[in-house]
């Protein structure tokens, strides 16, 4: 089986780099090609790499991935984050390949506290958000085999990440302030790779399991809990910090402006794509502790 995965050294693609490589012969792509044009801002240059690599089975990990900075560039957020996964998916329809995309819980308005089911309805609060509802809308349109997963707040050990800023700041300062009125799940790269493989194997050979599920960790806690688990656990693990999680206070979203709006109930319900695959999602504490055993 020939895979071609987009967005290589990011940070689920480079977790897909791992989890994929079992599958079959996996070409991993950046921007930067070298051979073949990896680049979601050129529409023809992708659409002649799939057509001339011919895979079964495509994973989209890149995307316009900054927030904020999409609110001031719409039209390179839409070509990204629809357009290109339109062209994906198109040419994985003519091929009849399966195409793998990630989608987001910023296609939600974040009101209510009940975790979104795949059936509820969409209000993206951002510019990130409506051109990843544009690009979910372009994939179910071309009549392709398709994975869908949306997810929420990941993370990955590699680079910079939510955990390794929360050390840096506790370490120089005697108390923090972190969001306390979003909820989520942190959800570790390394899981989202491995249920990837898991589900694009099954749907290879099911092609009736193709549609959207929701997939990130199970729990869920704040920006504000997550970060005293992150300090707890590195004190736990002998780190010096001059605040504990204890020295973190809460504050509103409201008290921390951004150029895109972000959604207060990030929580996904997870059960369609756990009954669907025989998967079981675990805690969001696994993850980042050990996320944070590797970093530690
Ligand atoms: N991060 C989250 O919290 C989160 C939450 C929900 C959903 N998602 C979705 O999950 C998927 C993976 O996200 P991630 O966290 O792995 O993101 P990431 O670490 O920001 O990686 C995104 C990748 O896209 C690449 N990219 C940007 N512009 C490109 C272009 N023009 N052509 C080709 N590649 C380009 C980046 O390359 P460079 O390294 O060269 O910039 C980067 O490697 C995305 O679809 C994202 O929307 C993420």
């Amino acid at each position: 089986m020939k895979i071609l995965l987009l967005g290589r050294n990011g940070q689920v693609g480079w977790e897909l780099q791992r989890s994929l490589s079992v599958l079959g012969e996996l070409t991993a792509l950046d921007r930067h090609g070298p051979t073949h044009c990896g680049d979601l801002s050129r529409l023809d240059g992708l659409r002649n790499t799939v057509r001339a690599l011919r895979p079964d089975l495509i994973v989209n990990a890149a995307a316009h991935t900054a927030v904020d900075k999409a609110e001031s560039e719409p039209e390179l957020a839409h070509t990204l984050n629809a357009l290109a996964p339109g062209v994906l998916a198109d040419e994985a329809a003519c091929l009849g390949a399966l195409l793998v995309h990630y989608s987001t819980d910023y296609v939600f308005d974040g009101s209510g506290e009940r975790p979104w089911t795949e059936t509820d309805g969409t209000g993206p609060l951002s510019v990130y958000g409506r051109s990843k509802l544009a690009g979910e809308q372009a994939i179910q349109a071309s009549g392709c085999h398709h994975l869908i997963l949306r997810t929420s707040w990941v993370y990955g050990a590699r680079g910079g990440n939510f955990a390794k800023t929360m050390l840096r700041l506790a370490a120089e300062r005697e108390r923090l302030t972190v969001i306390a009125d979003q909820f989520g799940a942190p959800t570790s790269a390394e899981l989202l790779a491995d249920v990837t493989a898991h589900a694009a194997r099954t749907t290879l050979s099911q092609p009736t399991l193709s549609g959207t599920y929701h997939c990130c960790a199970a729990g869920e806690t704040t920006w504000n809990g997550y970060a005293r688990f992150v300090l707890a656990h590195a004190q736990a693990s002998g780190r010096p910090l001059k605040a504990g999680p204890d020295q973190v206070d809460q504050v509103p979203t409201s008290g921390f402006p951004t150029p895109a709006r972000r959604p207060h109930n990030s929580r996904l319900d997870c059960g369609k794509l756990q009954s669907t695959f025989g998967l079981r999602l675990p805690a969001w504490q696994q993850g980042v502790a050990r996320m944070l055993d590797e970093i530690l």
